[in-house]
């Protein structure tokens, strides 16, 4: 085999359109993020068939930019990876279909990737070092996972939640407290100059056997708190909610991540998803890991959020194992991590 495999990568699950050059999975030549925000923030959320639009309008200059950014040729490329799911299903066929064309045009094989994958594999491009096994939290706007990652493409699903996401807590949070979407980095923001321990709002464990998470009910306790201050017309300190509210949510993310870890036997720790660029998150469980002496790594928050270099990272460990998808492939909005 050649010793520089190149892999041309396309993310539209959501509202990033991205494309990234990568070299050997961990070495990222390009990474273009079209962010779609600005648009749909006008709507407090992503709007799919907007999005799906865009991606449209801007895919084919999003996959140029990282190909001249990369200085790299048609030829010199290996392989083109795309992810097929979960996502928005309009949005995900965008990508399916370019990429598809490529594949076929320029007679390349074609990768698909699951996008929580992406997340997890984010890690191996920001440490060069870092090999499987270990735990990774990945908490993103769709999903909420406690993996145990027993190689490369291989994992073990140890918890998810069993209602919204931990990004979806923080963007609904963040609408009820006027700050806007998308909400977890104003929360983030705005968390800095509040009291964490201002309102003890509940930790949500579910019981303690399981790994799994919920987060209705804080949702719905931070929404009654700011209900019922305002029908006594009492001030709310948004910073504090802000602060406290997040304060749950790392907690609980914490404590879990390094349950999982006992469970495994497993000394590394990762971090993966939107979620994992909260600063408090970061913070909160470095603290942890240095108490019970486990490694802790995660990827810079660009990384973290929607991006392409993940879905090339990922795809480099499908190509070295020949795990290649023919015309068929189709976008699978509903796409799970399955147990391998
Ligand atoms: O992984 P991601 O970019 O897209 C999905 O796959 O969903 O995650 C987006 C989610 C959103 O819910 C967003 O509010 C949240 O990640 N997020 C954050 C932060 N940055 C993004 N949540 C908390 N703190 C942040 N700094
Ligand atoms: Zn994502």
């Amino acid at each position: 085999m050649k010793d520089k495999i190149l892999i041309l990568a396309i993310e539209s699950s959501c509202d990033e359109t991205a494309a990234a050059v990568v070299e050997n999975g961990r070495n990222v030549l390009s990474n273009i993020i079209s962010s779609q925000i600005e648009i749909h923030k006008e709507f407090g959320g992503v709007v799919p068939e907007v999005a799906s639009r865009k991606h449209i309008e801007n895919i084919n200059d999003v996959v140029e930019e990282a190909l001249a950014e990369a200085n790299a040729s048609v030829e010199e490329i290996d392989a083109i990876a795309v992810t097929y799911g979960p996502g928005l299903v309009g949005a995900l066929l965008v990508g399916v279909n370019f990429a598809k064309g490529l594949s076929y045009a320029w007679s390349k094989p074609l990768i698909a990737v699951n996008h929580i994958e992406g997340h997890i594999n984010a890690n191996f491009i920001e440490d060069r070092e870092l090999e499987p096994p270990f735990i990774c939290m990945v908490a993103s706007g769709g999903h909420t996972h406690l993996v145990y990652v027993k190689d490369y493409g291989k994992y073990e699903i140890l918890g998810k939640t069993r209602d919204d996401a931990a990004g979806e807590a923080f963007d609904k949070i963040a609408r009820a407290i006027g700050l806007g979407y998308p909400g977890g980095p104003l929360i983030d923001k705005v968390a800095k100059t509040g009291n964490r321990n201002a309102i003890k709002f509940p930790r949500v464990v579910i019981d303690d056997e399981t790994l799994d998470f919920s987060f209705s009910g804080l949702k719905s306790a931070v929404l009654n708190y700011i209900h019922n201050s305002n029908q006594k017309n009492e001030e709310v300190n948004m910073e504090d909610v802000a602060a406290s509210f997040q304060e749950a949510v790392v907690e609980v993310l914490a404590m879990k991540t390094i349950k999982a870890a006992k469970l495994k036997s497993c000394g590394t720790i990762a971090l993966a998803g939107g979620v994992a660029s909260n600063s408090r998150l970061r913070e909160a469980l470095q603290e942890e890991c240095m108490k019970h002496n486990y490694k802790f790594t995660k990827p810079s928050p660009v990384l973290c959020t929607d991006n392409a270099a993940m879905i090339g990272c990922a795809a480099y460990y499908k190509y070295l194992n020949k795990q290649f998808a023919d015309a068929s492939l189709n976008a699978l909005p509903n796409l799970e991590l399955a147990d391998l």
